[in-house]
């Protein structure tokens, strides 16, 4: 029995009349709430302001016995549907933003309990309430108000569950992307994520990988954690959902470098915290591969995380020096704070090993595409038209938004002419379309037909430009991480390969 004094709210969604400036259209539970009290919700609607315009919020209370605070959303326009220009579905966005709105402020009204109207969509809206709820307090004395969420007024509640399942996802990538470096240690990121398998042990395998990565002869993910004194760790996720075990896996490879402080070629000190996040490619994907364990998706998938600082120190890889990958290749490493291309080339030759459908490596891997896109989309560097498709298709679903970027020779010069190695870890006559050049590197150690790399330097964090995401590291876009493996298994590629 609760003892607890719980103060129960409720979030109900209004669209813009269509060709009515001042009307309002009630979605089925808002107008079902509205019935139950004769028509005083509404009635309150009319006298309480103008009409309630798209992602703007209202909060009545003490109209119903059961629901102290009711807070009213604005929708926008019902049906809006896919928006081409924008890349994305309008109507999902407002319905997470809308609902993400309502729980924060019955949140900041100490509501412990908040139930939701699915406004037609019951995942985005569960999408929503729990992204927009997720606030990382963990290291604070003074929290605030944990809520609980619930569907009202639908039935639709598997839908509802996939949102929650989704959401929190992403809400496991913010959090280890969010936590402090000396608390997400390598071994600390392995053991979180092996904790949060553990419930799903029957279809999932965990190897965590020490001296192993020596035995592998992976010089160059051992170039970058030299210089440090937390031990590097390969972790290796299988998850098997497939009722096919011989079925092809997806691979996902993540990169994991827990702290980034530039090494011997160190970053300067301003915002230099927030390369606590540099391990968002493996955040993202280990938590893509929790939730769709938790979904028990009927797909096989393999995730891989080499995770390590990159530190200066008397043991630290200098610029200059050259190092051999597990290929046999070697780099010279003219600038240590070009890492993540280094820790990724060793994790990609490995990953080919199991052979994989295809090949999706996920990384905050180049400043400059933060200054090519921003937090807009996430740059998708593609050899495969099968596989660009599917991506984009899933990051339409969700919102999270993937643009097409460029492979071309032009790039692969700038890493093949090195002095004294195969390839130079940094472009060799220019720093413009830096993105580009980092792209170009990684599939010197590709072979396969579909990979697909993810710069997702731009999106790493959120200040307010993702409206259902609080100011903080963002976890995007695990969601389409999620999304589009089932796509990759129902659209199976056809196009023959040269
Ligand atoms: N982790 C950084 C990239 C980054 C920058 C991610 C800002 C998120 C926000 C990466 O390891 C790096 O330092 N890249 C260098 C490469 C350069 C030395 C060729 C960069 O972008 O400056
Ligand atoms: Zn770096
Ligand atoms: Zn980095």
């Amino acid at each position: 029995v609760c003892v607890c004094v719980c103060v129960q709210g409720l979030v109900l969604g209004v669209f813009e009349k269509e060709g009515e400036e001042d009307g309002l259209h009630l979605t089925e539970a808002a107008a079902g709430f509205d019935q139950t009290l004769s028509g005083k919700l509404s009635e309150l609607l009319k006298i309480s302001g103008p009409a309630l315009k798209q992602g703007k919020s209202r909060v009545f209370y003490g109209i119903h016995k059961d629901f102290p605070c009711v807070a009213v959303v604005g929708l926008g326009k019902n049906n809006e549907g896919v928006c081409g220009k924008e890349n994305w579905d309008t109507s999902k966005e407002n319905i997470r933003q809308a609902v993400s709105a309502g729980c924060r402020l019955l949140q900041d009204l100490e509501v412990n309990h908040v139930e939701v109207d699915a406004c037609g969509d019951a995942q985005s809206a569960a999408e929503g309430a729990a992204l927009g709820l997720f606030h990382y307090d963990q290291l604070k004395s003074k929290k605030k108000t944990k809520v609980t969420t619930q569907l009202h007024g639908s039935a639709d509640s598997a839908s509802w569950e996939k949102g929650v399942a989704y959401a929190e996802g992403q809400n496991l990538a913010r959090l280890l992307m969010e936590a402090p470096a000396n608390h997400i240690t390598p071994t600390a990121f392995a053991n979180t994520i092996e904790e949060k398998l553990g419930p799903h042990a029957e279809r999932v395998t965990i190897n965590k990988r020490f001296s192993w990565i020596e035995e592998q002869q992976m010089g160059a993910f051992l170039s970058v954690s030299r210089g440090s004194e937390e031990p590097p760790v390969f972790l290796e996720l299988h998850y098997n959902g497939s009722p096919d075990s011989k079925q092809a896996p997806l691979l996902l490879v993540g990169k994991g470098i827990t702290f980034d402080s530039g090494g011997i070629s160190l970053k300067p000190s301003p915002s230099m915290d927030a390369m606590r996040a540099d391990m968002g490619g493996a955040a993202t994907v280990c938590a893509s591969i929790v939730t769709a364990a938790a979904l028990k998706l009927p797909v096989n998938i393999i995730g891989l995380a080499p995770l390590c600082e990159n530190m200066p120190s008397g043991k630290a890889t200098k610029p200059g020096d050259v190092v051999r990958a597990k290929n046999g290749k070697t780099i010279q490493v003219d600038n240590t704070d070009a890492e993540g291309r280094l820790v990724l080339a060793d994790a990609l030759c490995y990953g080919h090993t199991f052979n994989p459908r295809a090949i999706v490596n996920v990384a905050t891997l180049t400043g400059a595409m933060d200054v090519a896109l921003g937090s807009a989309a996430t740059g998708v560097f593609t050899n495969s038209d099968w596989l660009w498709e599917q991506l984009h298709k899933a990051s339409v679903v969700t919102g999270d938004r993937v643009w097409r970027m460029p492979l071309f020779q032009h790039y692969t010069r700038q890493v093949t002419d090195c002095q004294l190695a195969d390839l130079n870890n940094i472009g060799k006559y220019s720093r413009s379309g830096g993105a580009c050049t980092a792209a170009a590197f990684l599939r010197e150690f590709v072979t396969a037909p579909h990979w697909a790399h993810l710069d997702i330097a731009g999106v790493m964090s959120n200040k307010d430009e993702v409206p259902y995401l609080r100011k903080g590291m963002s976890g995007r876009p695990t969601r389409t991480l999620v999304e589009f493996p089932m796509a990759t298994f129902r659209s199976p590629c056809t196009q023959t390969v040269s």
